[in-house]
């Protein structure tokens, strides 16, 4: 049901897709009462995180850089489709893709990222998926964890709205602190980013 107090947001993904299920369960627990999941979007066909949208109902669509030729057309395309669904809020979940300075000026504070350490440690480009925590591991760090982001041109570089650290343990490897860092701080900090800037953008439609 469509609840007029609700921002729609549509969530970009392009794998496993276990931040988009913690928005999901989130939602069914009733805890992000200002935002509807109105929209999945994946630049991969075979992202598993597109199954778990459909089994809640959520639309979804699929827009590849392969199939649309170029960045500009590809964006063109993402676009499109934000702006069929009237989307108000982007939530980029493991969406490994960057996007242009164009794309993000569209959406000033209407992006959001989760990026699985503590910015400005191990963040910017060529630091995503398991490689943020191979380099924070082959540092040595003690503390890593996730930041939960506005999206502007530079990546990984628009302003902070939430971070939590999680612990470094030894014999730790890339895979155990991955896990970690995602059961302990990113399935938390979106849903809890979401809401919040949902009800922040609720109070001024
Ligand atoms: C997460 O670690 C997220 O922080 C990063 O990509 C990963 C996506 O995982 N940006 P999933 O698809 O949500 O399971």
């Amino acid at each position: 049901m469509n609840n007029p107090g609700q921002i729609k947001v549509a969530v970009l993904v392009s794998g496993g897709g276990t931040n988009l299920q913690a928005l999901i369960d989130s939602a069914a627990a009733g805890k992000l009462p200002h935002a509807k999941l109105a929209l999945v979007l994946s630049n991969r066909e075979d992202a598993y995180a597109l199954t778990r949208a459909k089994k809640a109902h959520i639309e979804t669509a699929v827009v590849t850089r392969a199939a649309c030729g170029s960045q500009a057309a590809f964006e063109a395309e993402l676009c499109r489709h934000l702006t069929e669904a009237n989307i108000d809020l982007i939530v980029l979940a493991g969406f490994m893709s960057i996007l242009s300075a164009d794309f993000t000026a569209r959406y000033p504070r209407r992006i959001l990222n989760i990026h699985p350490a503590l910015i400005p440690s191990f963040c910017g480009k060529g630091f995503y998926g398991l490689h943020v925590h191979e380099a924070a591991l082959a540092k040595g760090v003690k503390v890593s964890g996730a930041t939960v982001h506005f999206v502007n041109e530079i990546p990984d570089g628009g302003e902070i709205l939430l971070q939590k650290a999680v612990p470094v343990r030894k014999g730790d490897t890339p895979e155990t602190l991955q896990r970690r860092i995602m059961e302990q701080a990113e399935w938390k900090l979106l849903p809890r980013a979401v809401e919040l800037v949902a009800r922040d953008m609720a109070k001024k439609k």
